[in-house]
């Protein structure tokens, strides 16, 4: 797709990944609607788009919830017309090992991380089949392609994710749509998931307890995030799959040696990788 003078939509827009995508696309003169659980953030990145010259919408969106995402569209079709590209980015994580998590850390995290993308896609879908054209992507991990221990929640979003998107994908291949879809599985991305947390609403969820497994983990995380790829990096390998129709967006390509040795393993001896 040629992208110049197109609209996206991008969740979880106002930091990290979300924030580098957008910053991406509005260097391509592409108008942006930016959906964000934060209000002061998504403002900010707002400003520094329209400060910078480019069109900009901020619309407080709870992906989790479908009306509020029905109502993002809404606003985006309002303001621009059309939405070409959709990035279903928004996204939470919490560690414990799955013996010691709790029943709201998975409705959290799965109503976010898996139900956000599902919620998108039923939303926007159909706008871009009415249009003939679109690009619906969605931010998994390489959680989605490999379930270490101590993410037991996250890695069932992500490998969710990566089956909606593997299943879209060849569902409009199938159906000669015009409408393409990919899937952004990132390394460590430094970026401020490491402090989710901050998402929890006070009517969606109880406060998390940790496990020491779990801080133990979550410490790793956090160290190893301050160290990974800056956020602004991985906009171009989004606009890269967009514009050149790929479906696979790696942003550590070497990572995928795990996913290759897991399944030499399940054809050779039928164990687990540890
Ligand atoms: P981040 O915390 O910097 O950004 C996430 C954004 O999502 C925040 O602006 C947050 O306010 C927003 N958000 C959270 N809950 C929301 C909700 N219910 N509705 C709307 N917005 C909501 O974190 P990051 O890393 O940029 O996360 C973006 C995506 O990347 C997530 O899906 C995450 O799982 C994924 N990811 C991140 C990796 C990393 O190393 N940082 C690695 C693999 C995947």
């Amino acid at each position: 797709m040629d992208v110049t003078g197109k609209t996206a939509v991008i969740t979880g827009g106002a930091s990290g990944i979300g924030r580098g995508i957008a910053r991406c696309f509005a260097s391509q003169g592409m108008q942006l609607v930016l959906a964000d659980i934060e209000q002061d953030p998504l403002e900010e990145v707002v400003a520094e788009l329209a400060e910078a010259g480019t069109e900009a919408l901020g619309v407080k969106t709870d992906v989790s919830r479908l009306t509020d995402v029905e109502s993002l569209a809404a606003a985006a079709t309002d303001r621009f017309g059309s939405v070409h590209v959709l990035c279903n980015n928004a996204g939470v994580g919490v560690a414990d090992p799955i013996a010691a998590t709790s029943m709201e850390d998975w409705r959290w995290t799965l109503d976010i991380d898996l139900w956000g993308p599902i919620n998108g896609v039923h939303v926007f879908l159909p706008l871009m089949e009415a249009q003939g054209e679109g690009h619906i992507n969605s931010t998994a991990s390489m959680a989605g392609l490999y379930a270490g221990a101590s993410l037991g929640a996250y890695n069932v979003a992500k490998h969710g994710v990566v089956a909606l998107m593997a299943s879209l994908e060849r569902d409009l291949r199938l159906a000669g749509s015009n409408v393409r879809a990919s899937v952004l599985c990132p390394g460590p991305i430094n970026t401020n998931i490491v402090d989710s947390q901050r998402n929890r609403q006070p009517e969606s969820a109880a406060e998390h307890i940790e496990t020491d497994t779990g801080r133990k983990f979550w410490d790793m995380l956090t160290a190893t995030l301050a160290e990974g790829m800056d956020p602004d990096e991985v906009g171009p390998l989004v606009l890269d799959a967009v514009v050149n129709e790929t479906f696979w967006i790696l942003t550590h390509p070497e990572m995928g040696k795990v996913v290759a040795k897991q399944v030499d393993r399940m054809l050779a001896d039928k164990t687990l990788t540890r």
